[in-house]
């Protein structure tokens, strides 16, 4: 498959095809996602911080740390089209640092867009990426808390967010956890693709983190990672491994006593 451009994006919106985005977070986990052309979108989620280096919260991931596994996805992504999410406070302090983390992200990182998470107060980081030419998606939505009090005042202040990242120019937007009826309102009021998480089946697209797709943390996956240690490790204790034919190095005796 071609490489996937913006535009495409925008064409498989208008057919009503849904596009497909997955997390990556390293080589083969890009790989992976370049390995099927059903693969719209490969986005290196700041979910980085919890999925692969065991921090509580997205809010410790560094840009550094951002940088090096974006480049490293970056190397295996083939046809996908690439984002990285801006990590927390890479894009708060002011428009202008907003800019130049962006600009590392592309020139380091090697990445084709960014993905900032916000409502109407980064609009003015939005708009700034987009006129420099840093392609920008937005994410809206989250906080799961369904009380009916609770989504009357927020569905609104989501839709708000929504157009107005829209119009400051963000070329696609997640929507993560929100009740389907406002995935769906929101994906009939914008014109940009909405890739949903949470957000019901009747989003532009879908987004998923990669280890939910291969189901890394489920019980049979340990068991099978558990057993595997543990007959390598049994191996060795009992000598079965390595064998000395068949997995070891050997040279002629009389040269060995040569040379050594
Ligand atoms: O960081 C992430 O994985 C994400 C997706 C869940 C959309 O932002
Ligand atoms: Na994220």
């Amino acid at each position: 498959r071609k490489k996937v451009t913006i535009q495409e994006l925008h064409t498989l919106r208008q057919s009503s095809t849904p596009i497909t985005m997955i997390t990556a977070y390293d080589y083969p986990s890009a790989l992976a996602c370049s390995s099927s052309s059903l693969v719209d979108i490969t986005l290196v989620g700041d979910s980085l911080a919890q999925v692969c280096l065991g921090y509580a919260s997205t809010t410790q991931l560094t840009l550094s740390e951002m940088v090096h596994h974006a480049r490293a996805v970056a190397r295996g992504t083939k046809h996908p089209f690439l984002v990285a999410d801006m990590p927390y406070g890479s894009y708060h302090t002011s428009v202008s640092d907003a800019v130049a983390n962006a600009v590392r992200l592309v020139q380091e990182g090697r990445v084709e867009a960014v993905k900032v998470e916000g409502g109407r107060e980064i609009v003015d980081v939005v708009q700034r990426l987009t006129e420099v030419g840093i392609p920008v998606m937005a994410h809206v939505g989250l906080l799961p808390q369904d009380t009916a009090a609770f989504w009357r005042g927020r569905c609104q202040k989501v839709l708000y967010d929504a157009l107005a990242l829209e119009d400051a120019g963000a070329f696609a937007m997640v929507i993560e956890a929100v009740p389907q009826e406002l995935g769906q309102f929101i994906t009939q009021k914008v014109k940009i693709p909405t890739i949903g998480i949470g957000a019901g089946p009747h989003t532009s697209g879908q987004v998923l983190v990669y280890d939910d797709i291969m189901g890394t943390w489920s019980a049979t996956k340990q068991i099978l990672r558990d057993s595997a240690i543990e007959a390598y490790c049994s191996a060795v204790r009992s000598r079965d491994f390595p064998h000395k034919d068949s997995e070891s190095y050997s040279m002629d005796r009389k040269e060995f006593e040569r040379f050594c």
